[in-house]
C-alpha cells in the first residue's frame, strides 16, 4: 500500500486493536484509530494517530472522512478489522440464547457491517485485513459461540474476497484474513496459554498483508 495514506484500524479500543494501532504508528505509519468507545492512552499518545470515535460503522465512515479532511490527510489506504475477541462460558447447549445472539452480532455481523461501511473508503487493490483467532479452526468447549462465529468469519472473508475480484466489483479491494493462532502475550483473559504471540509478531505478519499485493488470502501467525 501507499504508506502516505493512513491505515484505518477498527476495534482500536480492544486488546489487540489498540496494540496493532500503536505498533503501526510506532512504525511510522499514519493510523486512523476507529472505535465506538474511548481509546486507551497507548493509542492516543502516538503523534501519528488520528482518533475517530463513532457509534456504528456508517457513522464511523462519515467520521473518518471528516477527520481526514480536518487533518489534511488522504483517505485510508488500508483497513484492519480487530472486532470480536475471545470468551469462555457455558457449553453451547446451556448458553443463554440472548448471549448466542449477542456473539453472532459482535463477532460476525459487526464484521459485515464494518466491511460494508469502511471498504468503500478504499481504492482499487487496497488491502482490508480481518483478524481472527484459533477458535475459528479448533472447536473449543466453553467457547462454542466464538468457534462458530470465527469459522463463519473465515468464510465471510473468502466470499468478500471472491466477490471483490469480479470485474465489476465495487469496491475492488483485496480482502485477507490474518489468523492469530495463539493467545496474544499480555492478555490475561487467556488462562495459562500453551503458546503466545507478541503484538510485534502480529504486526509483522500484518505488514506482509498490507504491503504485498500478492500476499496470500489467509495468513497464520
Ligand atoms: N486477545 C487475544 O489473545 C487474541 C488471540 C488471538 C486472536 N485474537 C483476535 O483479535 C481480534 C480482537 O480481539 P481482542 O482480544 O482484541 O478483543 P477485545 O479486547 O474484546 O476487543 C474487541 C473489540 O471489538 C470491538 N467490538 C465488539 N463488538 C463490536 C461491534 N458490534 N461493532 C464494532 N466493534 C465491536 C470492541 O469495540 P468497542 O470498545 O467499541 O466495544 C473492541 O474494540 C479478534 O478477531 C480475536 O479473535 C485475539
Amino acid at each position: 500500500m501507499n504508506s502516505s495514506r493512513p491505515v484505518l484500524v477498527v476495534g482500536a479500543s480492544g486488546f489487540v486493536g489498540s496494540r496493532v494501532a500503536r505498533a503501526l504508528a510506532a512504525d511510522g505509519r499514519a493510523v486512523l484509530a476507529v472505535a465506538r468507545h474511548a481509546l486507551p492512552e497507548r493509542v492516543t499518545v502516538q503523534p501519528s494517530v488520528i482518533p475517530v470515535l463513532a457509534a456504528d460503522p456508517v457513522a464511523q465512515a462519515d467520521a473518518v472522512r471528516e477527520a481526514c479532511a480536518r487533518a489534511g490527510v488522504p483517505l485510508p489506504g488500508a483497513v484492519v478489522a480487530s472486532i470480536g475477541g475471545w470468551q469462555k462460558g457455558p457449553d453451547l447447549l446451556d448458553l443463554d440464547p440472548a448471549e448466542w445472539s449477542a456473539t453472532l452480532a459482535s463477532h460476525l455481523t459487526a464484521h459485515l457491517d464494518a466491511a460494508r461501511a469502511l471498504a468503500p473508503l478504499l481504492g482499487p487493490g487496497d488491502p482490508y485485513v480481518v483478524l481472527n483467532g484459533a477458535a475459528s479452526r479448533e472447536a473449543m468447549a466453553g467457547s462454542g459461540a466464538v468457534s462458530v462465529t470465527g469459522a463463519g468469519l473465515a468464510m465471510l472473508v473468502q466470499v468478500l474476497r471472491l466477490e471483490a475480484q469480479r470485474a465489476d466489483a465495487s469496491p475492488p479491494v483485496r480482502f485477507h484474513e490474518l489468523v492469530i493462532d495463539h493467545a496474544v502475550a499480555g492478555d490475561d483473559r487467556n488462562e495459562d496459554p500453551a503458546q503466545t504471540r507478541a503484538p510485534a509478531q502480529v504486526v509483522r505478519a500484518l505488514g506482509e498483508l498490507l504491503d504485498d499485493p500478492g500476499a496470500p488470502a489467509v495468513l497464520h501467525v
